[in-house]
């Protein structure tokens, strides 16, 4: 039994062009395990849709190599393919095909399709196979994909943004068809950016910036980050050097009458430095998935992701 569905040692890829030369994926070590829904996230041009590629054999790397279920993932065995669904970013299908054809010829090439399967899951997404893939919408079309990525029960689905142009309610049913399918023991592995389905499906994320991977951590642990806003009103001025020394505390602003700023740990040191003013009011404030989001995708923030991150796992 392999010990991770995925993995990348030192995994880097530069697009060689004539006029340029740019670095997608700088030195990525990634592992996956079976049953995990990971969510791969960062900003546009991050890299996540070259390192899908690369997992899929689309492209090589230029170094380091990617393992699925421990074998190279250039080798493209048949065995290998069976095992692994996949929904494209862009998905360029034959558009004089009905829906149907197009299932029915990837049963073809897979050498098994199970139509009784097939009818549920195009239940499920309220997708109607009988049409030509011409005429139907965008959002029609990536359902189209999500039938064909998991047709076959793969123990590995590797999507690229699979819920980009479904409406909300189709978002959610598939939310939750995507947690019953890890549930039974499948790896999800997705590129998203919608902050509220990261949240409501994936067990760990991983944050792509610039080729490299910033951070890795349990959504949880991501939502529980032990840092804050925090407002203190003052019944007399107070100097900011006051604030400005204590320990875990950054991004002092002022206020009419008080500051404003962000504090990491506990309480105790900031209660010690104000304990001769008078205090009129205090206000807490947690961070929204989205900011903590953004400060990964920033370059503010990190050290104090490190911080916070570090104090979570000392209180552990
Ligand atoms: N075929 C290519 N030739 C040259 N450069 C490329 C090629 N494909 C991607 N790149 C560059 O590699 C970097 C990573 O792109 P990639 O498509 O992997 O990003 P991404 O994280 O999927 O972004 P998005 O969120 O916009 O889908 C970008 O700078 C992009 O311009
Ligand atoms: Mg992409």
């Amino acid at each position: 039994m392999e010990s991770f569905v995925i993995q990348t040692e030192n995994l880097s890829k530069v697009y060689q062009s004539r006029k340029q030369s740019v670095c997608a994926l700088d030195k990525l070590n990634l592992t996956v395990q079976r049953g995990e829904v990971f969510g791969y996230l960062g900003p546009n041009g991050a890299g996540k849709t070259t390192t899908i590629r690369i997992l899929l054999d689309l492209i090589r790397p230029t170094e380091g190599r990617a393992l699925l279920f421990g074998e190279n993932a250039n080798k493209s065995s048949p065995a290998l393919r069976q095992r692994i669904g996949f929904l494209p970013g862009e998905l360029s299908l034959w558009k004089n095909l009905t829906g149907l054809q197009v299932i029915q010829y990837a049963g073809r090439v897979r050498g098994h399709l199970d139509m009784a399967y097939v009818n549920q899951l195009s239940e499920r997404l309220k997708f109607d196979p009988s049409k030509k893939v011409r005429d139907y919408s965008s959002g029609n079309k990536r359902k189209l994909g999500l039938v064909l990525a998991f047709m076959h029960k793969p123990e590995l689905v590797i999507l690229d943004e699979p819920t980009s142009g479904l409406d909300p309610l189709i978002q959610q049913t598939f939310n939750d068809f995507l947690r019953h399918y890890s549930a039974e023991g499948n790896t999800v592995f997705m590129s998203s950016h919608v902050l509220s389905e990261v949240q409501a499906v994936c067990d760990r994320v991983g944050i792509l910036r610039d080729g490299r991977l910033k951070a890795v951590e349990r959504v949880e642990t991501l939502t529980h980050a032990d840092f804050r806003w925090v407002t203190v009103r003052f019944r007399d001025a107070v100097p900011p050097e006051l604030l400005a020394r204590v320990p875990g505390i950054s991004q002092v602003t002022p206020l009419e009458h008080g500051y404003r700023f962000r504090m990491v740990g506990e309480w105790q040191a900031l209660l010690h430095a104000i304990r001769d003013c008078y205090v009129l009011d205090i206000q807490t404030e947690k961070p929204s998935l989205e900011e903590i989001f953004l400060a990964y995708y920033n370059d503010v923030g990190d050290s104090e992701m490190a911080e916070a991150a570090e104090v979570k796992e000392g209180e552990a």
